[in-house]
Formats: C-alpha cells, sequence, structure tokens
C-alpha cells in the first residue's frame, strides 16, 4: 500500500502570528461577494488612494537598472545611499551616528536588529497598541514579547511608570513607533528623555522606528530619540515607504548610534546577519540619494491632504455617542475606543457585513484589558471618508439600541 503523508505540520513558533491588518480581508471579501459597496479603511499603502510616488525617485531606478546595476550590491548598501542616510541622520540630529545599512524594507531592519539582539527566553518591550510585525518577529525568535501601555487618558504617550514596572532582568530593549500605528500620535520629547532614562537606567537598547516622521500635523517638530543622546544604544529605522510614497519599492534602513566600544559586538552581528541575506534590491537603492536629498515638495501637498482628512476623521468619529478619538497627530492612523458590549474583532466583522466599511480591529494591535478600539486609516478621499463615517455612524446608533441590528 501506498503510503501517504500525513498534513506538514508547521512550527510551533508560527502559531502565535497574526496579522489582523490582513485577517480582516476574509470577511471583507465575502461582503463585497454579497453585494456591499466597499469602502477600505484598512491598507496602510498610501500609493492604494490618491497619492503617487515622486517622479524623480522612479526615473533614479530606470537610470540605475539601464547602466548595469542589476547584480547584488554590497551587503550594507550602495556607498551613495548609505551616504544620503548618514545625511539624514545628521538633519535629524542624531548624535554618535556609528553605521548605517540599507535593508528590504524598514521590516527588515527591524528584523535584523532584534534577531542579532535577543536571545531564547529574553524579552523586548513593544508599545500596546502598536504594529503588528514586532510580534512576528519575536514569535520567530521564541523570544517574548513584554507590552507595555500607551495611555489612552494621556493622547496614547507611552506610560513610563508601565514601562518600568515591566523591566525584569531579561529585558534587552524597548522598541518606540513615533509617530505611532495605529494611534497616530506623536510623542513628547519629555515622554523620549524619560525613556532614555529608563534605559541608561536599566542598560535598554532603543529601537525608534521612526517610519512616519515627515507625515507629522500641526507645525508639530518631530524629535528622534538619537538626537537627545550620544551615550545610548539606539537603533532608528526609516524608509522610503511612508514618507517617500514607494512602498513597493521596500526599501528601508537602519541607523545606530551610541558609544562605539559598547556597540562593535552588535554592530558585527547584525552586520554579519546583512552578509547572509546577500542585499537589499541593488537598482532600487538608487531612489535613496534622490528622494533624501532631492526635491521634497510633495510632503506638504501630503501633509495637508492628511490633516484635512485627520480633521474629518476627527470630527466624525467623535460625533457619534459611543464612539472617541484622541486627535492624532502624525501618520495616517486612527485608533478611536468603542463602548461596545463584545470583543471588537466580533463588532468590526459584523460591521463590515452589514456596510461594506472596512477598519481594523483594536485587538490586532494589542490594546488595555476590557476596552474595545477599531483602527482606522485616513488615507482615503474626503468623500470617501464621509460616507464610511456616516455608515459607521449608522451602524453604532441601530447596534447600540439593538445589538442583533444588521442595519
Ligand atoms: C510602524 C511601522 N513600521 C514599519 C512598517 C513597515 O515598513 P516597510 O514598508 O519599510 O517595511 C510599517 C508599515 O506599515 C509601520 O507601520
Amino acid at each position: 500500500m501506498e503510503k501517504g503523508w500525513l498534513p506538514v505540520e508547521p512550527a510551533q513558533r508560527t502559531r502565535d502570528i497574526r496579522y489582523a491588518v490582513r485577517d480582516v480581508l476574509l470577511v471583507a471579501e465575502e461582503a463585497k461577494k454579497a453585494g456591499k459597496d466597499m469602502v477600505y479603511l484598512n491598507i496602510g499603502d498610501p500609493l492604494a488612494f490618491d497619492f503617487s510616488t515622486p517622479l524623480h525617485m522612479i526615473e533614479s531606478i530606470e537610470r540605475a537598472m539601464r547602466a548595469g546595476h542589476n547584480g547584488y550590491s554590497p551587503s550594507s548598501g550602495i556607498p551613495e545611499a548609505m551616504e544620503a542616510i548618514r545625511g539624514e541622520a545628521d538633519r535629524k540630529g542624531i548624535r554618535a551616528v556609528n553605521d548605517v545599512f540599507v535593508t528590504y524594507g524598514a521590516s527588515e531592519a527591524i528584523e535584523i536588529a532584534l534577531s542579532s539582539l535577543v536571545n531564547r527566553g529574553e524579552n523586548i518591550l513593544v508599545p500596546n497598541p502598536g504594529y503588528p510585525l514586532y510580534t512576528a518577529v519575536l514569535s520567530k525568535l521564541e523570544a517574548i514579547e513584554n507590552p507595555y501601555l500607551l495611555d489612552e487618558e494621556n493622547g496614547w504617550q507611552p506610560s513610563l511608570s508601565d514601562i518600568e514596572a515591566r523591566i525584569d532582568d531579561k529585558t534587552r530593549a524597548i522598541v518606540l513607533i513615533n509617530p505611532n500605528n495605529p494611534t497616530g500620535v506623536l510623542y513628547g520629547r519629555d515622554i523620549l528623555e524619560g525613556i532614555l532614562e529608563l534605559a541608561r537606567k536599566h542598560r535598554l537598547i532603543v529601537f525608534s522606528d521612526e517610519i512616519y516622521d515627515k507625515l507629522v500635523f500641526d507645525d508639530l517638530e518631530h524629535v528622534s530619540i538619537g538626537a537627545l543622546a550620544d551615550d545610548v544604544p539606539i537603533l532608528t529605522f526609516n524608509g522610503l515607504s511612508k514618507s517617500y510614497l514607494a512602498p513597493g519599492f521596500r526599501i528601508g534602513w537602519g541607523i545606530i548610534s551610541g558609544r562605539a566600544g559598547e556597540l562593535q559586538n552588535y554592530v558585527n552581528a547584525m552586520l554579519q546577519l546583512t552578509r547572509a541575506r546577500l542585499c537589499a534590491s541593488h537598482p532600487l537603492q538608487y531612489a535613496i540619494k534622490p528622494a533624501l536629498e532631492g526635491p521634497q515638495d510633495h510632503l506638504p501637498a501630503v501633509r495637508s491632504k492628511l490633516m484635512e482628512r485627520r480633521d474629518i476623521t476627527f470630527e466624525r468619529l467623535n460625533a457619534i455617542e459611543g464612539v472617541s478619538c484622541v486627535r492624532p497627530t502624525g501618520a495616517f492612523y486612527a485608533f478611536p475606543r468603542l463602548e461596545i458590549n463584545e470583543p471588537d474583532e466580533e463588532w468590526v466583522k459584523g460591521l463590515i457585513r452589514a456596510t461594506g466599511v472596512v477598519p481594523v480591529h483594536g485587538d490586532g494591535f494589542g490594546q488595555k484589558p476590557g476596552t474595545a478600539h477599531m483602527r482606522i486609516v485616513f488615507l482615503p478621499q474626503p468623500e470617501l471618508l464621509e460616507t464610511a463615517y456616516s455608515r459607521i455612524s449608522d451602524y453604532v446608533q441601530a447596534h447600540r439600541n439593538n445589538p442583533a441590528a444588521t442595519i
């Protein structure tokens, strides 16, 4: 008798990896098939809406390809890109820069930095709510996610007392996402100073994810935490996906700052990993220098569109009884709180089926137990947002009066 294969068992380390942003798509597909008019508020990709990549970046890649830059590049990146990233670090005032490396999106820089640091059983402080990539990478590494609270009552700023209470002898680093995904909030300088103090006291590395640093509103200034210290080991992550409207390029980078002597072994480990995966996409790296040093005039236009959409979002959501929203100050996300009596995942799925409006449930980003939220991406055009918020408002009202209602 021919022996068949047993079902192939995936590794246990993949069991807890979830990516809620894509999970809701299954329900959205059902709703679409059922004939609903869909409004997608779950996609953090500006190119899915009325934003486009600056042309000079595209042209620089075409030129690079025609010039034959289609082989492997040096593992840390091409010299002109690394120099441009150092220049950017300088403009941001990041102190004591040791090294920079170019990666396949900021995502790969984050993965390399975590993989080179954390051992099985050690823990990393990650913001709660925060971006799910960190959870996924830590699961892969069989390391422990140590979630610290962002305080909704304090405009979603990190709670320094909660951070300190969660540090133990196996805590290696603290992750900051500034401005944050999913709350859309920029951190104040005092909070950054407070985090540096904790890092010094407990010898933690700081990972600062600044992928939305140029998308800040109301004339607020983004401060890189690396600009506030030269004695703390800091990894600053950024890339072309958000501020430079090119997520499909998959180009990001890491900036390593701090005292060289203390960092040397860790830097060597990171460089070892960059060599093991050969290099980031070679011709695409030729967009980095034109992006960082070329015309920046897309940025005021993007910010002003986003601010208008932020205002609509903030006003319309807060006008709904049972929904309250902290005012986003950066990125393109809002994370309104929902007064509901069921898990937000169920509530959001109900909303999608009934209205065709697709946010992501708060639970997918982590949140304080007992609270419920949804994440809204406010990249869509104002008319679409208005439609979405009217439908959400109708749904909330119908649902509050009668939880079984489908409107
Ligand atoms: C906070 C945060 N970090 C990193 C990323 C991924 O960036 P990249 O496209 O450069 O890999 C995202 C994407 O949404 C994000 O929101």
